[in-house]
């Protein structure tokens, strides 16, 4: 496995203390994904409420080979925030009839999620051979340089999404600058739809979703002796219509300090404060332009799925 970005690792600590000594409170939402919380994600890629995964997938499944035609040949696909890779084997699939091989380069934050892709592709993608990257993309793309050849890049999920659309621009941007003429981008975007639909989907019934959220908090307890009292915390899930995005909170239920023993830091909440863990943006097709074009990209191609619901983009560079 490369590991990059080493030293940037022990950085979990100063983003804590940094997010919580924001006003509003915020913590980024990268910090979700340790072992449990990479668990308690894939658990919500399953729940009913969640319509994200298995509508991205269907898509793929049904355009696989219009995808793959598109990247046309010769392509090594870099997976961005791959995760488990559960969505990518069916286009992995499809380009390995395409062409003789295809390299694999699965990139993510866990490395315990990389573990798990590398075992899945290998599995049930032969003809595909996986380079796992351990990286943090908020020190950049300069691994992108260490893939040979023609590259289609591969962001899924809605990932894009999760950032605000001044810092997805410069971050495409990024990217983009790190590919040549005849690149692709392929970039999944969850589609602005009724609250009804959107709500349930951050909020779902059986409290996984409250779970993944307040895990955050189990692992500052965890990893920076802290004392936060998950029962004094909620989960709340808004929908943002002027901004187009679901807006996902801790809320403190009584006032409360809290203690961080290894940072030597005691953070006060007022009842009904909020941490801030996370945005996520639900797209129309021209703010995807708006968001792809500033970037240096030119999008090329667009599927949907039957209700409109989900779209994956083709971005040519
Ligand atoms: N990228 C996912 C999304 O925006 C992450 C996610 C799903 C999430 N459910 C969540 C983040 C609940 C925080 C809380 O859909």
């Amino acid at each position: 496995m490369i590991l990059r970005e080493l030293v940037s690792l022990p950085s979990f600590a100063g983003d804590v203390e940094e997010g919580l000594l924001k006003r509003p409170k915020s913590l980024p939402c990268k910090l979700f994904y340790d072992r449990a919380g990479s668990a308690l994600f894939e658990e919500i890629t399953d729940l009913p409420e969640y319509y994200l995964t298995r509508t991205e997938l269907a898509i793929l499944h049904d355009h696989a080979d219009q995808i793959a035609a598109a990247a046309a040949p010769g392509v090594a696909v870099v997976e961005l925030g791959s995760g488990t890779a559960a969505k990518t084997c069916t286009l992995l699939q499809a380009l390995s009839r395409r062409q003789l091989r295809v390299p694999y380069f699965p990139v993510d934050i866990s490395p315990a999620a990389l573990a798990d892709a590398r075992e899945r592709v290998e599995l049930q993608c032969s003809g595909v051979s996986v380079r796992p990257v351990v990286a943090d993309f908020s020190h950049g793309f300069a691994f992108l340089r260490d893939v040979p050849g023609r590259k289609l890049v591969l962001y899924l999920g809605s990932s894009i999404g999760n950032f605000d659309p001044e810092d997805a621009v410069p971050m495409l941007g990024q990217i983009c600058a790190e590919l040549r003429p005849g690149d692709a981008l392929l970039l999944g975007t969850d589609l602005a739809k009724d609250p009804a639909v959107l709500l349930p989907a951050y909020d779902d019934a059986q409290g996984v979703t409250e779970k993944f959220n307040k895990n955050i908090l189990r692992r500052i307890n965890r990893e920076l002796g802290a004392d936060f009292d998950l029962d004094f915390f909620r989960h709340v899930a808004l929908w943002n219509a002027k901004q187009s995005r679901m807006e996902i909170y801790l809320e403190s239920s009584r006032p409360q300090t809290v203690t961080l023993g290894l940072l030597s830091l005691r953070v006060k909440f007022a009842n009904g404060e909020r941490i801030h863990t996370e945005n996520s943006y639900k797209y129309t097709l021209s703010m995807v332009r708006n968001m792809l074009e500033p970037a240096g990209f030119a999008l090329d191609r667009t599927w949907f799925d039957e209700r409109k619901w989900f779209a994956l983009h083709l971005a040519r560079v």
